[in-house]
């Protein structure tokens, strides 16, 4: 590329490399060698430009780990969970740790090993947990001389992705009952209205994607109750609990939404999320040994013994299960209570804050998990030149992803912002967050022409017959 180049050495500098003006690789392997850390350095800066972890407020995962987790993370990056034969204590470890959240999580299961599985997130959770629940219906079904063939599952339309991809995948028939804004959750009636006899199960949220609620599972489980008894049909609860899962134990412990209730017979969460683990870990638990079918436990027998498992993925990382357990070592219970309450009262603390600007409105009164939304207050909107997603790329400036996106079917008008608050969010951290917030509203404010994205946002709302004035002041 360059003529006066020279050929590099060892002695060369990363940056006076020839393969610091070349293009990166994007479609073929290259023909020859790089330096190690020359390599490592084109890899490095590929992703210098991305917003930093911790200021990352859309994620629900975790971005920070104290360093002796890290050390031990880091330390376990080459077993590979599957090989159990060679590592058998982390198979233990991963026992020890379901058990844990087990127990946590109210289960009456008496054996030494409780019935649960390893995820790489709560979307394998999810799948293992809906998978069990279609089987057993199935198995139901079958015994009845009943047809099998249409299935179907009842959830909110504030559900997360992975059960469009379950039901997708499965050819499970998905039920949802819409959420409005005077009912923000999933209405136990209106569910119960949904089912019949092909209902595999019902999926209450405890931590909703994207309101930040939980849907009311106790009120659930008792009309579930009711109507399984009038009906003869046995509908379990499966509760995505991706992120509630490791909040309602801690700060929330007498509220009924495990075990505890009848009909709840498996539970999924995310170990990567309020688990507290670096990403991919999801954990999910049957009430018994009962309810995980047969069927869904494959046996391998050449990997030096007959090794048993439950599991969409084969191979996968075990030092996310070294994470867990050290979490639970270090931390214990009141460790845990902690870290949660501080996230919640930093996430109370900016949702107060938010609350008090004219220009915004929060989307519930309180919060039950460390995470919400809020949108634009109506008065405001009408005469804005500025829209939540112009916040969303001002905050972005400053590090901050703070995202703005619309609400599931039959909200899809309403433009939302959201914040999670994890574990490495302070109250400092919070206020140079809300000043940004504050100093991006104040520029919106002189504006005298509307930004491109209120432009397309008003049109749209305009064929809707919306009327807009440009005067107001925040
Ligand atoms: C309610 C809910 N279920 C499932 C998932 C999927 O979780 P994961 O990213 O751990 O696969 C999420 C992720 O945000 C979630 O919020």
């Amino acid at each position: 590329m360059n003529q006066q180049k020279q050929h590099d050495d060892a002695l060369t500098d990363i940056f006076g490399s020839e393969q610091m003006l070349d293009p990166a690789p994007a479609q073929f392997i290259p023909k020859g060698k790089t330096r190690p850390e020359i390599a490592y350095q084109l890899v490095k800066d590929e992703t210098y430009p991305q917003t930093q972890p911790r200021l990352n407020l859309a994620t629900f995962v975790t971005t920070y780990m104290d360093e002796y987790a890290t050390r031990l993370m880091n330390e376990a990056i080459d077993v590979n969970y599957i090989d159990e034969t060679e590592y058998p204590r982390v198979a233990v470890m991963c026992g020890r740790c379901i058990n844990i959240i087990a127990n946590m999580w109210n289960t009456p299961e008496q054996n030494e090993w409780k019935a649960g599985a390893l995820g790489i997130g709560s979307s394998e959770a999810c799948m293992l947990g809906g998978v069990a629940a279609w089987l057993r219906w199935r198995k139901r079904r079958q015994a009845e001389g009943k047809p099998f063939d249409k299935p179907n599952l009842v959830m909110s339309t504030t559900f997360q992705v992975v059960w469009e991809k379950f039901c997708q995948l499965w050819q499970i028939e998905m039920r949802t009952v819409p959420v409005t804004l005077e009912h923000t959750t999933l209405d136990p009636e209106e569910a119960l209205a949904a089912c019949d006899e092909n209902t595999i199960c019902i999926v209450p949220i405890a931590g909703v994607t994207w309101t930040g609620l939980n849907d009311d599972i106790e009120a659930l489980d008792k009309a579930l109750d009711a109507y399984n008894q009038k009906t003869g049909y046995e509908i379990p609860i499966h509760v995505d609990a991706a992120s509630g899962g490791f909040i309602l134990p801690f700060l929330n412990p007498d509220e009924k939404w495990d075990f505890r209730l009848k009909w709840v017979l498996s539970i999924s969460t995310s170990g990567h999320k309020y688990g507290l683990v670096y990403p991919g870990l999801g954990w999910v638990v049957w009430k018994d040994k009962k309810y995980l079918p047969d069927e869904m436990a494959f046996s391998v027998n050449y990997l030096g013994a007959n090794i048993t498992q439950v599991g969409l993925n084969f191979s996968r990382p075990a030092a996310q299960i070294l994470g867990q357990y050290y979490n639970f070592i270090r931390l214990g219970y009141e460790g845990y209570r902690e870290v949660q309450q501080n996230s919640m009262d930093v996430a109370t603390y900016c949702h107060d804050e938010i609350g008090k600007m004219n220009c915004f409105r929060n989307y519930a009164d309180k919060l039950v998990n460390p995470l919400f939304i809020w949108y634009m207050d109506e008065e405001y909107d009408k005469q804005s030149k500025w829209t939540l997603y112009d916040l969303q790329a001002t905050l972005q400036q400053s590090g901050w992803m703070v995202p703005a996106y619309t609400l599931p079917k039959n909200l899809e008008d309403v433009i939302v912002m959201r914040i999670v608050v994890r574990q490495g969010m302070s109250r400092d951290m919070a206020d140079m967050l809300l000043g940004d917030i504050r100093n991006a509203v104040a520029e919106f404010e002189k504006l005298e022409y509307p930004t491109p994205s209120r432009l397309k946002y008003e049109k749209s709302e305009r064929q809707k017959g919306r009327v807009y004035t440009h005067t107001h002041q925040c």
